[in-house]
């Protein structure tokens, strides 16, 4: 009998149900508290997985009472929010989508792994892979944005970053993909909202990204706490049990959300908490987080017949499972028994460094303003931004303190010691006190450009920061007004550097602003990598991976809209349109200005017609007309022209980046398989259509930058989701 067959044989009732309950441990200054009976809990067997502990000592503490004053001695799963970094901290994910670069998403999981392993976690709570097209909704900021290719390319990174190469390794960690599924929906953007969303937008857009990570060996997922289309995630046995596990084959653990079993009362969807733990456990749920209702509820939800001691086997099968393919049971200390050297530390930061600033967006360049020219020898560095370490740290700061953030200001005056420095915060990120925006403008007089560090703070995105006035907050604008008409009379040039968790909308910023860096939260070396962008020690790359509003009436607005029948035509006013506003973005998905000046020309394919088996490669030659060396990022986009289902006027199948000199051209090679062609039919049935698909490249998702060719889809037999 293996292992874990011959643990279930021996578990009592509570014991088993132990397996499936999770606690959090509080941090107290002294060390870890946690609630009520814990540590008792721990030791009789029923707790048997925590949240939210971190440090070695105290982790080997807990593990300890587990391993060695337990009946059965089985081990602690000990789980944390690593979502962008443990103690150094990278960018949030929002910011790390618009590098637009895979490798960067892995590596930054994979540093994040190895720094939380060291401390002793084995699994954490991420990636977060809700799509979202909806800024209002503080949360966007934790994802990979509005597109489903991009979210799905994430999960693979993500989890193979995490995991490493196995997850025996002391330096792997075990993912948790959340939140199954289409949290990113919540009605008008208020975080915990119900979802209302149609079958097919479901299964095109929000599972994708699931299924990728499905696909690359994800060992767990946490469903939403919100409810879909009436039916609540943590519930929901058709999305769970009939589709993750039936038709996924997902084999993993399912952790409930935070209280999410015991919310199932409030949905109004169970009487009582025993009812609550028999839908949760029915529908799937192995591990309940926070509520304690499999705790409580299970044993009386078995007396009443509602559940069988066979589904607590199942559910308890499977974290054993996990917990020995964590290598938890041959060395439950393993984790964190060595302390990372201060040589793998200092290379930590430097990778944090460098995906930083290839996160930021340059979203304005008027007249060269940037890089700074090297006559630039007096900078006005002003605003509540300037010299805030800890809102550098970004929406899940994991177990970083808020010390040690490199600010703005600390990065330019590493990068320019010779350079005179002029620093005022002129108001507060919230505060309505004006005092000091007159201190403000008086530092940038003689200044000889100006750097304006505005925005949110960090914990205005994430959870349970919906917005629904997506300007800056408090009083910035006034300070900024105040800046640039100063500027103005002096001809000063103003960069404004521009922090938030999601895109803000500030059409008045970027149209008096010289120029604009869109900053997200970059973590511990935003400062460095901000004054590497700005003094050209590196180029701007990154490209936004939202659809940038002008009004929050546009709201969702996305890339991939279907056509309708009546698309805006200037010379029809039946047609779609706001009579106040313009239908386009400020910003289309992926724009983002370089150093460069790219030309794309010469769009070509290798074949006229592909079958469902086949796969065409699309080229693009790409130009450096501009004076400076820079990246370029090329994305190839679809529309189906002809088909059974209207589909999107953009749907994104790839994307690239080349570095070219100035004066050097390149060619960009994107392989689009027939088979990404696919969609799902009337019956939401994967389907190949014979027909016309046309083929667009080009640096964003701006129509009237894009090529254009077209290929013939041959034949038509279907196939697998
Ligand atoms: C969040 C999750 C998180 C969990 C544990 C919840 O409130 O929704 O994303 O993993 O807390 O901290």
């Amino acid at each position: 009998m293996s292992r874990v067959e011959s643990l279930i044989s021996r578990m009592t009732l509570a014991e088993k149900i132990g397996q499936l309950t999770m606690t959090a441990c509080g941090m107290a200054v002294t060390g870890p508290t946690i609630a009520g009976d814990s540590t008792e809990a721990i030791k009789s067997g029923e707790i048997g997985n925590l949240l939210n502990l971190v440090g070695t000592d105290n982790v080997r503490g807990m593990q300890r009472l587990a391993v060695e004053e337990s009946r059965l001695g089985i081990p602690l799963l000990i789980g944390y929010d690593v979502i962008h970094g443990h103690r150094t901290l990278f960018p949030i994910p929002l910011g790390e989508a618009a590098t637009f670069d895979p490798r960067s998403w892995a590596l930054s999981a994979r540093e994040s792994a190895c720094e939380a392993a060291a401390d002793g976690l084995a699994m954490t709570f991420a990636p977060m892979l809700d799509v979202s097209r909806d800024p209002r909704w503080g949360r966007i900021a934790e994802g990979p944005g509005e597109d489903p290719f991009v979210g799905a390319l994430m999960a693979q990174a993500k989890v193979s970053g995490y995991q490493g190469a196995d997850l025996q390794l002391e330096d792997s960690l075990a993912a948790c993909a959340k939140h199954y599924c289409a949290y990113g929906c919540v009605s008008a953007g208020r975080d915990y909202a119900p979802v209302d969303i149609s079958e097919r937008t479901l299964h095109e857009i929000h599972m994708v990204p699931f299924a990728a990570s499905v696909a690359a060996g994800v060992a767990a997922i946490m469903p939403a706490f919100t409810d879909l289309n009436g039916v609540p995630m943590t519930a929901n046995k058709a999305l769970i049990e009939d589709w993750l596990r039936a038709r996924w084959a997902f084999e993993g653990v399912i952790i409930s959300d935070y209280n999410a079993i015991a919310e199932l009362l409030r949905h109004g969807i169970a009487a009582d908490v025993p009812q609550a733990a028999a839908l949760a456990l029915k529908a799937g749920v192995d591990i309940d987080m926070m509520a304690d209702a499999y705790r409580y509820g299970l044993p009386v939800a078995l007396q009443r017949g509602e559940i069988s001691v066979a589904d607590i086997d199942r559910a308890v099968r499977r974290v054993l499972v996990l917990k020995e393919r964590l290598g938890l049971f041959d060395d439950p200390y393993r984790r964190g028994k060595k302390r990372e050297s201060p040589a793998v530390l200092s290379n930590r930061r430097q990778v944090a460094r460098d995906i930083a600033s290839r996160s930021i967006v340059m979203l304005k360049n008027a007249a060269g303003a940037l890089p700074l020219s090297g006559s630039a020898r007096r900078l006005a560095v002003i605003g509540p931004l300037t010299n805030a370490s800890a809102e550098m740290r970004g929406v899940w700061w994991g177990a970083a303190g808020p010390e040690g953030h490199v600010t703005v200001l600390e990065g330019l005056r590493a990068a320019l010691p010779g350079a005179e420095i002029l620093h005022s915060e002129g108001v507060d990120i919230e505060s309505s006190d004006f005092s000091g925006i007159a201190a403000a403008v008086d530092r940038c007089a003689s200044a000889d450009v100006i750097i304006l560090c505005l925005g949110e703070a960090a914990v205005m995105s994430g959870e349970a920061s919906s917005r629904a006035y997506l300007g800056l907050p408090g009083i910035q604008r006034r300070l900024a007004e105040a800046v640039f008409e100063r500027a103005k009379r002096s001809k000063i040039p103003v960069i404004v550097v521009l922090f938030s968790g999601r895109p803000l909308i500030v059409p008045w910023l970027v149209e008096g602003a010289d120029a604009v860096l869109a900053a997200w939260f970059l973590g511990s070396e935003a400062g460095n990598a901000i004054a590497d962008v700005v003094t050209g020690r590196a180029g701007p790359s990154g490209r936004t991976p939202v659809t940038w509003p002008r009004a929050a009436g546009q709201v969702p607005i996305f890339f991939s809209e279907r056509p309708g029948g009546r698309p805006f035509d200037s010379k029809d006013r039946f047609t779609s349109k706001y009579l106040d506003v313009a239908n386009e973005p400020l910003f289309p998905f992926g724009f983002g200005l370089t150093y460069g000046r790219f030309e794309h020309s010469n769009l070509r394919l290798s074949a006229a017609a592909i079958g469902i088996g086949d796969a065409v490669k699309v080229q693009v030659d790409v130009a450096n007309r501009g004076s400076r060396e820079a990246e370029e990022t090329v994305f190839l986009f679809t529309h189906d022209k002809v088909a059974s289902v209207s589909r999107p006027k953009l749907e994104l199948k790839g994307f690239s980046k080349i570095r070219l000199a100035p004066g050097e051209s390149g060619t960009v090679t994107l392989s689009l398989s027939a088979s990404a062609l696919c969609f799902l039919d009337l019956k939401l049935q994967p389907t190949f259509e014979p027909g016309e698909v046309e083929i667009f490249v080009g640096p964003c998702a701006d129509p009237t930058q894009l090529l254009s060719a077209s290929i013939q889809l041959a034949g038509g037999a279907a196939s697998k989701q």
